[in-house]
């Protein structure tokens, strides 16, 4: 009985690496996008289809990991330099959290910020008003509007998050995802929703030994490579593609003409990827771009934030200068 429901069960199971081609769950727009990555001629995947809910398990796993500093650089130099921080910032403000996800890193210094209102602001309403339900039992004296908002063109913020002064905060170096050009343009729609008061509190990510940069990204036990390979699983429940992710290979590099990380997945053998409305034959050795990760001095990103129209009032880092919290003000 047993042996005849498992062996009905193989015969029904699709491969697990081999999914039929067809099976797309994006909408157009996004199959669209993706199809017109993959048959770039540097074919290329924006990172935000990293995250599915495994891809999001694998990146807190990143952040837990002995070779990726960011996570907990920037959170010790919260913990050494809050003080410092809130004095530069003021009480009473409506903080803005960018790509907030579960607010527990804004949380964790609403004793130090005392902010009045906070605003997270996430791509994904509904993980958002969880974490907000729970923090409004913790901290019922502040008033909390979640956002759910695409920050990746011009954005517009609603009434409700009112005319107190603003202060946006944007950790976890995720700027550093943008290319300068585009994390100018994104900075400039930031101050364009800033008001004359307002600030910008942001984690930068810092130049430093490329061994140690390199070791970040492509840590002894291969979870960041499982990262990168999960898009490739995402990617076929998205666009129906039939991806097989045993044939692709994790690739994380210092490019220091660029200052950048890249990751890219690296075909190991021939094969021909299809997908809904697509398919495209890949080389052995032949990649997929799947990430710019941009590492800053503390002067080119002084520099980018004045392109954007800002200037610098505060600077904090860890001993080593492997990480920066600036905070910004409107230039005049
Ligand atoms: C989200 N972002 C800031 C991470 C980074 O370091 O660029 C994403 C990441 N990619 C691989 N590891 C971590």
């Amino acid at each position: 009985m047993t042996s005849s429901r498992s062996a009905a069960m193989r015969v029904v199971e699709p491969e697990a690496n081999q999914p039929a081609v067809g099976a797309a769950h994006g909408d157009s727009a996004t199959i669209a996008e993706i199809g017109a990555g993959l048959l770039a001629p540097q074919a290329a995947v924006s990172p935000k289809y990293f995250y599915d809910g495994m891809g999001s398990k694998l990146f807190e796993a990143i952040t837990e990991l002995p070779e990726y500093y960011p996570t907990r650089t920037e959170a010790a130099i919260f913990a050494a330099h809050g003080a410092d921080m809130a004095a530069c910032t003021g009480p009473g403000m409506t903080l803005l959290d960018l790509g907030a996800g579960n607010c527990a890193k804004a949380a964790s210094l609403f004793p130090l910020l005392q902010p009045k209102h906070y605003v997270p602001i996430d791509i994904s309403r509904d993980f958002l008003n969880g974490a907000v339900e729970r923090l409004r039992q913790r901290f019922p004296h502040i008033e909390m509007t979640p956002l759910a908002l695409d920050l990746a063109g011009p954005f517009a913020l609603p009434p409700e998050v009112g005319h107190e002064r603003r202060q946006f905060f944007y950790p976890g170096s995720s700027i550093g995802n943008f290319t300068p050009r585009e994390a100018v343009n994104f900075l400039r729609h930031v101050r364009e929703n800033i008001g004359a008061d307002g600030g910008l509190l942001i984690g930068v990510d810092l130049v430093k030994d490329h061994g140690v940069l390199n070791a970040a990204y492509d840590d002894a036990i291969g979870v960041t490579a499982a990262f990168n390979l999960n898009m490739l699983r995402h990617l076929n429940h998205l666009a129906g593609a039939n991806f097989d992710v045993t044939l692709w290979r994790h690739i994380a590099f210092f490019n220091a003409a660029e200052s950048r990380i890249e990751m890219h997945l690296e075909a190991l053998e021939a094969q021909t990827v299809r997908w809904s409305g697509g398919e495209r034959a890949f080389a052995r050795g032949e990649r997929i771009h799947t990430e710019n990760s941009y590492k800053y001095t503390r002067e080119s990103f002084t520099a980018l934030l004045a392109e954007a129209g800002f200037r610098v009032d505060g600077v904090w880092t860890d001993a080593a200068e492997w990480f920066a919290v600036m905070h910004a003000r409107v230039a005049e």
